[in-house]
């Protein structure tokens, strides 16, 4: 009886300590399932008293500031461990320890500034560590010591310094998101052990340009994201090489122009995003190798001018993202099958709604503006009535018209003067002047030179010569016609008064006149004078200081000889030597 009843006391004890033990004072356990909520309790340590069958710990939103040795005690089943929003600035190495079966380690928004070697070390199951928000400035080598199964990395912002073996265990690595850097290079040779890699996010990093192969080994990557950059001005050209990329974005950058050369090998590239980026025109063809693209976004840049046939090669272009740009219009002719086209975004540009934007009105099947109208900002007559609204009649043109070209303009000038062709052409959208000389050269606005084409459209011919005489011809043109005229140019030859004739002209030899002639040789009789003076005063000097230097060699020499005969010798040597 004694016996049964000391059993029975001791259930009731297992039992009791059983029930104590299942969840730590301030945390929850009802969920039941082996889920243990701690968060938002104010606690500054890791709680004692975790039940052993803990799947999921939840200490978040506390004010944990270290993690020891030993504190988190062995929870074998412990699958994932949330210790995001927290002060931890310090983990011990070893801690993690005792929870081998860890899948997922959330350390978001902490005060970590590395990751010790050896704190990771038994977390070999790891598949999701997010160390996103933390000043983490460097990362040493080994400091991912065989995380075979990691697929996804977050690491924080400010990172400095990451050691060229920092990332050497994380061979199955995805995704890899690099906060903000405070550093101004790729930490390219850390980034070639990531052979599984297949999504790369790089925020912030103070570089400049992206210098050649800047992400060898990277084979299996497919999604690239550098956001942010505020210097990055250029990419070398072989920049991207060994990458085969499907989806790309250069967000938020400084490059001025379309990377067109970098890119040209990405034949697999779906997805394009230059947004930010003060780009000021896309031209003809410079994307042409990208056969495959279906999505171009480049948003809030300076885009100014889509040249015709801009997209050529483009068949399979759905999706065009041109909002917030200086764009004034949009011609068809840049696309290579317009008809392809789902989704335009237009928005937010001075739109002069003319007929060149007449294939967005009026047909039905149209690419979507994803439901932002562009507005138009010219004419007057349409300022800020949505384009959509505007039926194809109110989108017109008139074609490019030169008045007056009836009457032959001729202009006549002597050689050297300056001569101006007046082309004074009318049209909406307003025409583009270029003027093609006698000899078949073409000159368009903005060209330099001797013969420059004004903004006015009018042609001028600086110190004209006899052979820029003949036939101008002037050419308008916009979107809804051309137009010519001709203009003639005289230019008389220049007649010197003088008679000298290019036969009796003197040969070009160097003739000189008889002051110049006597000043030259008097000049040179008293230079020779001088020098001669000088020699023969140097010679007087040597000779009053030759005494010594006299002695030295009468010495050198009776080492070798003897007698009256060393000493004749050494008389005629120093004679010599004077
Ligand atoms: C356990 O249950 C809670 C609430 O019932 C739920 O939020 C949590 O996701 C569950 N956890 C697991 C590991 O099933
Ligand atoms: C971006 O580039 C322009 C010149 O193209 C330069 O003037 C400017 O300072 C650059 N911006 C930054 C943040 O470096
Ligand atoms: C100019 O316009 C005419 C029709 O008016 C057209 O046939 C011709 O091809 C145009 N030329 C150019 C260079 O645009």
């Amino acid at each position: 009886m004694e016996a049964s009843k000391a059993v029975h006391v001791l259930i009731l004890l297992v039992c009791l300590c059983g029930c104590v033990q299942a969840c730590p004072s301030f945390c929850d356990c009802s969920a039941g399932n082996g889920t243990v909520l701690c968060c938002g309790k104010e606690l500054t340590a890791v709680p004692q008293g975790v039940p052993l069958e803990a799947r999921a710990l939840d200490l978040s939103r506390n004010l944990i500031t270290s993690i020891r040795l030993g504190e988190l005690g062995s929870l074998p089943e412990l699958e994932e461990l949330d210790l995001s929003d927290n002060l931890v600035s310090n983990i011990e190495p070893g801690a993690f320890d005792g929870i081998r079966g860890l899948r997922t380690l959330r350390l978001r928004n902490n005060r970590l500034k590395t990751i010790w070697p050896g704190v990771l070390g038994a977390t070999a199951n790891l598949t999701v560590l997010d160390l996103r928000d933390n000043p983490l400035v460097i990362l040493l080598d080994g400091a991912f010591p065989e995380l075979a199964g990691l697929r996804q990395l977050e690491l924080g912002e400010g990172l400095l310094y990451v050691a060229s073996g920092a990332l050497v265990g994380l061979g199955r690595l995805q995704r890899l998101a690099l906060g903000k850097a405070n550093s101004s290079t790729l930490p390219t040779t850390a980034l070639a052990h990531l052979r599984g890699l297949t999504s790369l996010r790089l925020g912030p990093l103070n570089a400049l340009a992206l210098q050649d192969n800047s992400f060898q080994g990277l084979r299996a990557l497919r999604d690239l994201v550098m956001e942010g950059w505020p210097r990055l001005a250029a990419l070398a050209p072989d920049s991207l090489y060994g990458l085969n990329l499907t989806s790309l974005a250069i967000t938020r950058c400084n490059l001025t122009a379309v990377p067109d050369r970098p890119l040209r090998h990405l034949v697999y590239l779906r997805s394009l995003d230059l947004s930010h980026n003060p780009i000021a025109v896309i031209r003809g063809g410079m994307l042409g190798q990208l056969v495959r693209l279906g999505e171009l976004r480049l948003a809030g840049g300076r885009l100014a001018t889509i040249e015709p046939s801009a997209f050529r090669g483009l068949g399979l272009l759905r999706a065009l993202d041109v909002s917030g740009n200086r764009l004034e219009t949009l011609e068809e002719s840049a696309f290579q099958s317009p008809g392809s086209l789902a989704s335009l975004r237009l928005d937010g540009n001075p739109l002069a709604c003319d007929c060149r934007l007449r294939w967005l009105s009026g047909r039905r099947a149209g690419p979507s503006f994803e439901g932002r109208q562009p507005a138009c900002a010219s004419p007057e007559s349409a300022r800020g009535e949505a384009l959509g609204d505007l039926g194809p009649g109110r989108l017109a043109c008139r074609g490019a018209r030169i008045p007056g070209k009836g009457a032959r303009q001729t202009a006549a000038v002597t050689e050297g003067e300056t001569a101006r062709l007046r082309c004074a052409a009318e049209g909406d959208p307003a025409p583009a002047v270029q003027w093609s000389t006698p000899g078949r050269r073409v000159l368009r606005g903005g060209d330099g030179g001797r013969l420059r084409v004004w903004p006015d459209g009018s042609l001028e011919v600086r110190y004209a010569q006899a052979q820029d005489a003949g036939t101008y011809r002037c050419t308008a043109r916009n979107a809804a016609g051309n137009d010519t005229a001709t203009a003639v140019l005289w230019v008389r030859v220049f007649q010197p008064t003088a008679t000298l004739g290019p036969a009796t002209r003197p040969p070009p030899a160097l003739i000189l006149d008889q002051v110049t002639l006597s000043v030259v040789l008097t000049m040179g009789t008293v230079c020779f004078v001088g020098v001669v003076v000088c020699c023969f005063s140097m010679l007087l000097f040597w000779s009053k200081v030759k005494g010594p230097i006299k002695r030295t060699s009468e010495v050198d020499n009776t080492v070798h000889s003897s007698g009256m005969t060393a000493q004749s010798e050494a008389v005629k040597y120093s004679t010599k030597m004077l």
